[in-house]
């Protein structure tokens, strides 16, 4: 079975696109399980398309395998598209959601309060090949934290068509709408082709 490894470490993204991919035949593997995890990459890109593709790369130098990895943030319409690429260290900190969210209330006071979660995935194949697919999910920023789920800005994100926040809503149906829902979608489509070919050529 083809084999594809993913640049991310973290677990609950593992299992997402596990589940998601699971009756394709492809062995999905963290970079950890082929012993890769040390590798870091410095996400110095301007782009979620040039930092995921600058991930898969480095991946791809080290594997003969299928290599993916992910690049997401928050794009606000009033602030020109921040906090963007620096949507996980927007309050200076890396990781703070708190400081991140406050920095963004304060950012976006009296302002008009539309934004989008984008989400792009950098796909490598074994001879090199690249596709980049994207997510999006669009919708308004609250004036206040609303619901104790998820992470980083899902207590201030409503989705278009919602009434609850990211946070207010279960995992499932977050996960059913979200950004990166949309761009593993798309992964998945890209796979299925390419899987699909390999199967056209064997059974010839
Ligand atoms: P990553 O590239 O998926 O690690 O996302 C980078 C940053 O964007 C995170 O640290 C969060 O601040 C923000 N972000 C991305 N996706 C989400 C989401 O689904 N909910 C809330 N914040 C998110």
């Amino acid at each position: 079975m083809r084999k594809l490894v993913l640049s991310t470490s973290n677990k609950n993204k593992v299992n997402e696109i596990r589940e998601i991919l699971k009756d394709l035949p492809v062995e999905i593997l963290s970079k950890e399980e082929i012993g890769l995890g040390r590798l870091e990459v410095v996400e110095d890109g301007d782009t979620l398309e040039s930092n995921s593709l600058k991930k898969a790369r480095a991946l791809k130098e080290l594997t003969p395998y299928m290599v993916m990895a992910d690049d997401s943030g928050l794009f606000v319409d009033a602030l020109n598209g921040e906090p963007g690429i620096y949507s996980s260290r927007y309050g200076g900190d890396d990781g703070n959601d708190k400081l991140n969210n406050e920095t963004l209330l304060r950012n976006l006071k009296d302002k008009d309060r539309t934004a989008a979660f984008r989400s792009v995935i950098a796909l490598i194949d074994e001879n090199g090949n690249e596709y980049v697919m994207q997510g999006i999910c669009r919708g308004s920023l609250l004036e206040e934290e609303k619901g104790s789920g998820g992470f980083g800005y899902d207590p201030l994100f409503v989705p278009e068509g919602y009434h609850e926040s990211f946070a207010e809503m279960s995992y499932e149906v977050k996960n059913s709408i979200s950004h990166r829902r949309r761009a593993i979608d798309g992964l998945r489509e890209v796979l299925a082709g390419l899987l699909g070919e390999e199967n056209e050529n064997t059974s010839r």
